[in-house]
């Protein structure tokens, strides 16, 4: 692969305030094939995904906050009202979970859940690459039963895992700080 695309890979970078527009119908297919691309201990598949647009981003919204409520932890009226202007300019959220099947026992959960969470790091990396802006959120309600259930994922099979948006940044931020590498990696050289 060229060095541009690495040095793209490197510009990547998370923006929740997206708006239109977003991926077309072919983008979205585009983006949706790389996470099958992911690696995957004995190629169980665990990633799930079902893509929210339009007026069922609204309905999302509703249950969550509904959801929320009724867990005892409902949005502070502000929280509510930035979700609210959020969600309203998304153009795409891809709801994200992990299928649990347990009648394998030879992959560990955890493997699984790393599977999934590496579909959605490359489904960040191609919406980047095809000039999108992605972030993934674990608000909206992700841990609630009612949420990932109102999703058609139920809590005995998934591990709900969150929300990706895709579109088009409403500002142009600029790209943040990275840490050096060398900070974090060492060579063992076996002695
Ligand atoms: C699994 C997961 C869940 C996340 N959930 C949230 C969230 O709920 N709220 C939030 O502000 N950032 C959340 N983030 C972080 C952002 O998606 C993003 O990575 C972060 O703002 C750093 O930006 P960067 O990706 O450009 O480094 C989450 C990240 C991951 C990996």
């Amino acid at each position: 692969m060229s060095e541009s695309a690495i040095n793209y890979l490197l510009t990547r970078k998370s923006v929740k305030f997206v708006q239109n527009p977003g991926p077309s119908d072919d983008e979205l297919a585009k983006i949706m094939q790389t996470a099958m691309c992911a690696p995957d201990h004995g190629r169980l598949r665990p990633w799930r995904f079902k893509i929210i647009r339009g007026d069922a981003i609204n309905k999302l919204l509703e249950i969550s906050l509904s959801a929320l409520s009724e867990a005892g932890t409902p949005y502070s009226p502000e929280k509510e009202a930035a979700t609210r202007r959020w969600l309203g300019n998304v153009p795409v959220l891809i709801a994200v979970a992990c299928y649990i099947d347990h009648s394998n026992t030879k992959i560990p959960e955890h493997e699984r859940m790393l599977a999934t969470g590496a579909a959605v790091s490359n489904i960040l990396n191609s919406a980047h690459m095809l000039g999108y802006s992605a972030y993934w959120s674990t608000g909206l309600g992700t841990y609630l039963e009612d949420v990932s259930d109102s999703l058609g994922f139920d809590t005995l099979e998934h591990q709900f895992m969150g929300f990706v948006s895709i579109g088009t940044p409403i500002k142009d931020l600029p790209a943040p700080q990275r840490p050096k590498y060398t900070d974090y990696v060492t060579e063992w050289t076996g002695v």
